[in-house]
């Protein structure tokens, strides 16, 4: 029988990225989690639901190369092999250009995209290797942008750019690249805490169907950009 597929997910500590570790696990696959706090990254291994050796806590700052490599090296010693990256860690800075200091700015594009060029540097070989599948993480705020969306938008933007190049790069080597731009998601992104009013947004777990999706979908096809948004917002009066 085949070793079961293991997928890496950044930013796996909460929000999106535990909704696609759990919805993965239930299918199957065998899932590294990665965040900056390891006592936060142990505790949300410890309650995802699953056979705990198909589980694997980390702790990664995706802004820092070397931690990525290391992130990678201990998924490889654990299972020795890694099929799947979801690059999904992020943060918000929702503020007008005035109030955006250099340090804010830094910190958004080097966890939104540098922290993505990372992980997939990182992730790279073993991923050929596999012939496996890279998956970012954008948003919708990669195509539409917004008042006081300067930073975000700028990083949203450019993750678009990249995945797309990344995947006219990488399917000559079957390896397939798909960057997933939601709209608005329950989690604790820019301090939310996740409510029940937020009942009409996507929920991480419809975030995880996708990716089963895409894994499972035909060897010939490819969809290489995806917008999803709730179907039923509320009427903006
Ligand atoms: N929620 C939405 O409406 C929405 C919509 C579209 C796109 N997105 C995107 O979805 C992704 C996940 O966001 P979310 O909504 O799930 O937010 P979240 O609930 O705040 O989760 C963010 C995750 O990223 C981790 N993280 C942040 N900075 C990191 C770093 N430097 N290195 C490693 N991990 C880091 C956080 O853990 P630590 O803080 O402990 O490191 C946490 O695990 C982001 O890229 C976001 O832009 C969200």
């Amino acid at each position: 029988m085949e070793d079961k597929k293991v997928v890496y997910i950044t930013g796996g500590s909460k929000g999106i990225g535990k909704g696609i570790a759990q919805y993965l696990l239930n299918k199957g696959y065998r899932v590294a989690i990665s965040s900056r706090n390891l006592e936060e990254i142990k505790r949300a291994a410890s309650n995802l639901k699953g056979d705990a050796s198909d589980i694997l806590a980390i702790r990664s700052d995706v802004r820092d190369p070397a931690d990525e490599k290391n992130a990678v090296k201990s998924i490889m010693e654990k299972w020795n092999r890694l099929d799947v990256l979801v690059a999904n860690a992020g943060v918000g800075l929702f503020a007008p250009i005035e109030d955006i200091s250099t340090e804010q700015w830094k910190n958004v594009i080097d966890t939104n995209l540098t922290g993505v060029f990372n992980s997939v540097k990182a992730s790279l070989d073993a991923i050929k290797k596999a012939k496996g599948y890279i998956i970012t993480i954008a948003s919708l705020a990669g195509t539409n942008f917004f008042e006081k969306g300067t930073a975000y938008n700028a990083s949203k933007f450019a993750v678009v750019g990249f995945t797309q190049a990344l995947m006219l790069d990488l399917r000559h080597h079957d390896v397939k690249v798909t960057t997933i731009m939601p709209g608005s998601v329950s989690s604790h992104f820019d301090g939310r805490i996740p409510s029940a009013e937020d009942a009409w947004k996507l929920q991480p777990e419809d975030i995880g169907e996708i990716v089963y999706d895409l894994l499972k979908m035909n060897p010939r096809a490819l969809p290489s950009k995806i917008e999803i948004r709730p179907s039923r917002p509320p009427v903006k009066k």
